[in-house]
């Protein structure tokens, strides 16, 4: 997507001089096949109409200058040769870590002044970081002309997370960003890294509900979730839960439970998301709403039950939303959890009367106003 004249001339007003490259990533909602992208399995993202922009042009010494313009128009200045994690300014991170990442590849890196700003919902679970890495990974090519794959692109960002920001997280969130498709969700085989694109139906919508919820201590959960998996993995001789199948781990359930009844469940969640995540791909291939449907609720009892990241709030609007769709749609928390969001499909001739149903309800029972985007699928950043 285009940055707009307003955002040149932001860039202007800060720096003084015109920006020389402009690079957008999307955010992402995940259709089915949550917590399964570290285990090595199977994810159904799909890019959406929320994303980052980056705006940057070079300078002649080593300093990188950001401004923040949806931060409070808040601004970080720090030397390419002396990159620290700076606890103040958190979101700087993702700009350093990206930075510390391209020099450890071998790219030769300039100093710069770069503009931010982006209208993906933050800790809402729709992936406004991996979009701003992917973003800034994008720009950073293009201003220091060499280039990287769509995969190497996502391969970066995610170790920016795992290395310099904290979260162990998976691949699925900055591959979708750098290689999402209009229109399409995208079947990423997380061990392969291989994907192919299921065109999504031209009447339903894809309805995101932002439940609200603050979400806390989710990067200590999250790695937490991650170790477990690893553990029972460990556990059954395998690499990761993707080469541990139903059988496998009932037969180990009385010791595992013997260690800690946590990992069954875990694992147990694991290996059917994953099972579930083909047949959804199946579903939405042939239009078959109802197994759809079906797959999203199974999806979200489990992460509820097994996986234990949903939150009261979550739980509710998928039951608000199930008891409007019945068969003809399916609702499910989406992303890590802990808060954020919820996504449904549906037919948009039911767009109206879900926004009405969780505007009478929601906020009588939780105290909290949801917000609601329709988004459609886009592009990604890397997307030929
Ligand atoms: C977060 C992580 C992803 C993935 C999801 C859960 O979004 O960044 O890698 O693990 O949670 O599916």
């Amino acid at each position: 997507m285009q940055a707009s004249k307003t955002l040149y001339s932001h860039f202007r007003q800060y720096f003084d001089q015109e920006a020389k490259v402009s690079a957008y990533a999307p955010g992402r909602v995940n259709l089915i096949g949550d917590h399964t992208d570290y285990n090595q399995g199977f994810v159904l993202p799909a890019a959406i109409n929320f994303g980052t922009h980056v705006l940057a042009c070079k300078r002649q010494d080593s300093l990188i200058n950001v401004v923040a313009l949806d931060i409070n128009e808040q601004s970080v200045c720090f030397d390419l040769n002396d990159i620290q994690y700076d606890t103040r300014f958190t979101w700087s991170n993702y700009v350093r870590g990206v930075l510390l990442e391209l020099k450890s590849m071998g790219f030769a890196i300039q100093g710069a002044d770069i503009l931010i700003s982006g209208d993906v919902p933050q800790g809402a679970g729709l992936s406004s970081s991996a979009s701003l890495e992917i973003a800034l990974i994008s720009a950073f090519a293009k201003l220091n002309q060499f280039e990287l794959s769509g995969v190497d692109a996502a391969l970066t960002g995610q170790k920016v997370e795992n290395n310099f920001v904290g979260c162990n997280c998976g691949i699925m969130d900055q591959l979708i960003s750098a290689l999402g498709k209009k229109s399409h969700a995208m079947m990423l085989d997380c061990r392969s890294l291989t994907y192919d694109y299921a065109k999504l139906p031209d009447d339903m919508a894809i309805m995101i509900v932002n439940s609200n919820v603050k979400r806390e201590l989710v990067d200590s959960e999250y790695n937490t979730r991650r170790a477990q998996c690893e553990q029972v993995a460990a556990f059954c001789h395998k690499s990761a839960l993707r080469d541990v199948n139903l059988a496998e781990l009932a037969e180990a359930k009385t010791a595992l439970d013997a260690i800690n009844p946590e990992l069954y469940q875990r694992a147990h969640h694991v290996i059917s998301e994953s099972e579930r995540t083909q047949l959804a791909l199946s579903a939405l291939n042939e239009n078959d709403m109802k197994s759809l449907s079906a797959l999203m609720a199974q999806s979200h009892l489990s992460l509820k039950e097994d996986f234990a990241v949903t939150t009261p709030e979550l739980d509710y609007l998928v039951e608000l939303l199930s008891d409007l769709l019945g068969e003809s749609g399916g609702a499910r928390m989406t992303g890590g959890g802990f808060g954020g969001c919820v996504v449904a499909i549906l037919p948009k001739g039911m767009v109206a009367k879900a926004k009405q149903v969780i505007a009478q309800n929601y906020q009588q029972h939780t105290g909290l106003m949801a917000d609601i985007y329709l988004c459609s699928a886009e592009q990604g950043a890397f997307t030929c």
